[in-house]
């Protein structure tokens, strides 16, 4: 057996620039009070949702990710021919193929960088981070664009009074590069298949296409069951993050859930016990579901508003569709 040369990657990985784009148009939930029977009230109580952004014709999955993306180039100080992997996490591109990261790739600039898309709704960030990581560490890049990105509000059914008014549209992106010490942590992930029927798309592209069902299909979940999972599952997880980095509460700056509901974020939060001084994102108030997008997007957020600073330790934690989940400590860039 003819002995390989062993791959030369850094030591460690860790996010160095992060950037976000948000659709100009925001959208107020008395809009989504003209096609659902619900209130202001109740949609802010049940999920503190205020306003979310909807994309325009322009505003497409490509083009949402090249703006966040450029930010988050700069942000890191590396050039786009420096970048040799484009991972991008989404489920709303409705373009079987080629993978939109190719596009995106190209468009920015990279040297023929490789690209290519995942699905792993909700967790994709966490996915994609940790498939970066890999990469780097392994020798394949040395520096790996991340993109989470989505145009929900193609999949929202607007009648739907379970689901109309969560989802929004937008792109988070973060360079992932070398280091000289740990700044992603151990990833905890996985997928509970079994529980797949919970978040869903309502029926296959193909019914649509012959006609067997005329209504586009669209995201629908059985709220409650999604919503005990991710309390009671999620905390645990984010835990088992906690613990896999070597780090207590008391450690972190910055707690990013994925930002589905403001209660699943204030009953973690609650469960995990994380004292007074660290810093939440609550993003989905004026951001509503971004699904992959949600954590990157807070991310910037919380560093551009100075909430969050350049260095602190932040927990991570993404959970949807699948049901999948990935959790990680990262140093913030
Ligand atoms: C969707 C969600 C906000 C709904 O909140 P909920 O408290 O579970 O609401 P329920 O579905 O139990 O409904 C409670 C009541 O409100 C009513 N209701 C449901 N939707 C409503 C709406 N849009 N407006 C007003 N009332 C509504 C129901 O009819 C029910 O009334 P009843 O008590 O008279 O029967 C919540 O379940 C949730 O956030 N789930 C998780 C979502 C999530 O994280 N998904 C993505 C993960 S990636």
């Amino acid at each position: 057996m003819a002995k390989l040369k062993p791959s030369k990657g850094a030591p460690y990985a860790r996010i160095l620039g992060v950037g976000g784009y948000r659709p100009t148009r925001v959208v107020p939930n008395e809009v989504i009070l003209e096609t659902i029977d619900s209130s202001d009230e109740w949609i802010r109580s049940r999920s503190g949702i205020e306003t979310r952004h909807w994309a325009n014709d322009e505003e497409t999955v490509a083009a949402m990710s090249i703006e966040a993306s450029g930010k988050a180039i700069a942000d890191a100080g590396i050039s786009a021919q420096q970048i040799g992997g484009v991972i991008v996490s989404t489920v709303s591109h409705f373009k079987q193929t080629p993978a939109v990261a190719t596009e995106i790739a190209d468009k920015l600039g990279t040297n023929k960088a490789a690209a290519f898309d995942i699905s792993a709704g909700c967790a994709g960030f966490g996915y994609a981070l940790t498939l970066a990581k890999g990469m780097i560490v392994e020798g394949s890049a040395e520096y790996v664009l991340v993109i989470g990105v989505e145009r929900l509000s193609d999949l929202t059914d607007l009648e739907d009074r379970a689901t109309a008014f969560l989802f929004g549209d937008g792109a988070g992106a973060v360079i992932v590069g070398p280091s000289q010490e740990p700044a992603i942590g151990p990833t905890v992930w996985g997928s509970e298949g079994d529980k797949s029927e919970t978040i869903k798309q309502t029926v296959p592209w193909t019914d649509y296409r012959t006609g067997e069902v005329d209504k586009f299909p669209a995201i629908t979940q059985e709220g409650q069951a999604v919503f005990r999972w991710a309390v009671f599952e999620m905390a645990k997880v984010a835990q088992q993050a906690l613990d896999a980095a070597g780090i207590t509460p008391d450690e972190l700056d910055v707690f990013i859930p994925h930002q589905a509901n403001e209660r699943i974020i204030d009953s973690m939060v609650k469960t995990l016990k994380l004292p007074e001084h660290v810093t939440v994102a609550r993003d989905v108030r004026t951001t509503g579901n971004t699904s992959a997008a949600s954590i990157p997007l807070a991310m910037e957020r919380l560093l551009a508003t100075g909430e969050a600073k350049s260095g602190d330790t932040a927990l991570v934690i993404g959970f949807g569709a699948g049901l999948v989940y990935a959790a990680t400590v990262v140093t913030l860039p």
